[in-house]
């Protein structure tokens, strides 16, 4: 059985890793050598990356990769991905060249709001609360001023704060629904002290309001906390293209694959199960982009995943259609992304990732980000509507399974030139490889 430790969190990098490799491994040297070899040799960066978390012992890897030939709004970029999932990078660099020469990525911001609310609990005449928020509400704008006025010097702020009953869905519930414009940061923190600053001027307004009972100005606030469904912060992708131009190898029949494409994406409107597969694709290029320009991956995917069940029933955030012999592929998504603030100016490789992209705006980011979404689902759907997606799949995969044995660069050739001819599945590159080795 495991010891529990006291004050872990105030033992020393090294201590740490002593007495988790003394509890946990049967050879305690070895994990620490492991540990220790993924450490940057560079002190100062080392140090960075132990701050960003408590009790960091070591760093944890996955590639940067880049899937260069996209061209967006008529403009050629090289998006940087961050991802361990063998042909996200190869599917969106196939993308990208196919359409760089079907007229490229339209990429559009259709709007840039996000919100955050002070979930309360009042017990009274609710006609008295909407009166009381009416008189006070410029309160909440004079209060949060000192918060504000930074955001306010680079355009931004808070755009609209609303008094929402919820009482029918709840006994005695209802909000302060703020919205806001945090231009190029992505704004939680901002968003998060101005509504902690909206709940202290709602309490302390109600203390003092003539026509509220005793037990009407005993308003109690449960918690202040901006949202990550950001409905209204929407960037569109759009590609689009006549018919006979999508022709290429495996499209022999433009028009049938343009059929099959829009019927495939058709089934994730209406299906559930295949509209989760079918949006995981668009998040495979959606979250690498996000996670190598230091943004916050779980916030958007709650968010968007949010906004695909928006009908009441989960669907596919993105649509196609032929009309008039033109093929049309779109996704509209809600990102809630920043390129100043956060990991931004700290993480290296984030500040590289950023300059690659030529150091977006937050909207520009949101329009690369929705490209990348809508190429990876784009490739996806080739796949899967003429070869298979395993024919791919299978090919990146094998150089797992060749690691995995730790092939010589001999085997490798035989192996790759085999397998050219014969399906690959991950025991019959096992059985090869060990018929080989007898
Ligand atoms: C695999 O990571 C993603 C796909 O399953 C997406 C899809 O089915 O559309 C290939």
């Amino acid at each position: 059985m495991n010891n529990a430790v006291a004050g872990f969190s105030k033992l020393s990098k090294e201590e740490k890793i002593n007495w988790i490799a003394k509890e946990y491994f049967s050879t305690p040297s070895e994990a620490i050598v492991l540990l220790k070899n993924y450490w940057n040799t560079d002190e100062k960066i080392q140090k960075l990356h132990d701050e960003f978390i408590e009790n960091t012992i070591t760093n944890f890897y996955i590639p940067l990769g880049v899937a260069p030939n996209f061209l967006i709004n008529g403009k050629y970029s090289t998006i940087p991905m961050a991802i361990e999932e063998s042909s996200v990078v190869a599917a969106a660099s196939k993308s990208a060249k196919f359409w760089s020469t079907r007229g490229g990525f339209k990429a559009t911001i259709l709007n840039t709001e996000k919100n955050g609310q002070v979930h309360f609990i009042y017990k009274g005449d609710e006609s008295k609360l909407a009166l009381f928020f009416a008189q006070v509400k410029s309160k909440f704008f004079t209060d949060t001023e000192n918060i504000t006025k930074n955001m306010q010097k680079r355009g931004g702020g808070i755009l609209d704060i609303q008094l929402k009953d919820k009482t029918d869905l709840l006994d005695n519930y209802f909000q302060l629904h703020a919205t806001f414009d945090t231009k190029d940061s992505m704004g939680a923190n901002f968003i998060n002290s101005c509504l902690e600053q909206f709940a202290k001027t709602l309490k302390a307004e109600a203390l003092t309001y003539e026509l509220f009972t005793e037990n009407e100005k005993d308003i109690h606030v449960v918690m202040s906390i901006l949202s990550n469904y950001v409905p209204n912060c929407i960037v569109r992708a759009q590609v689009s293209c006549p018919i006979d131009e999508l022709e290429e190898k495996h499209i022999e029949n433009p028009q049938a694959f343009a059929e099959r494409f829009v019927q495939a994406v058709k089934i994730a409107e209406i299906e559930p199960y295949r509209a989760v597969t079918h949006n995981k694709g668009i998040m495979n290029g959606i979250d690498a982009v996000v996670l190598a320009t230091g943004n916050d991956f779980r916030a958007v995917e709650a968010g968007i995943h949010a906004y695909a069940a928006k009908s009441g029933q989960y669907s596919s955030l993105s649509h196609a259609k032929v009309e008039n012999g033109i093929f049309t592929f779109w996704l509209e998504v809600p990102l809630a992304l920043g390129t100043v603030g956060g990991l931004t100016s700290l993480h290296p490789l984030v500040k590289l990732s950023l300059e690659m992209l030529e150091n977006p705006s937050a909207q520009e980011l949101m329009q690369f980000v929705a490209v990348a979404g809508l190429a990876q689902n784009f490739a996806a759907l080739r796949s899967l509507t003429t070869t298979g997606i395993q024919d791919g799949h299978m090919k990146m995969h094998l150089n797992n399974i060749l690691n995995q044995f730790d092939a010589n660069e001999n085997e490798r050739i035989t192996i790759r030139k085999h397998f050219k001819h014969h399906a690959i599945s991950h025991s019959a590159v096992v059985d090869y490889i060990e018929t080989l080795r007898k």
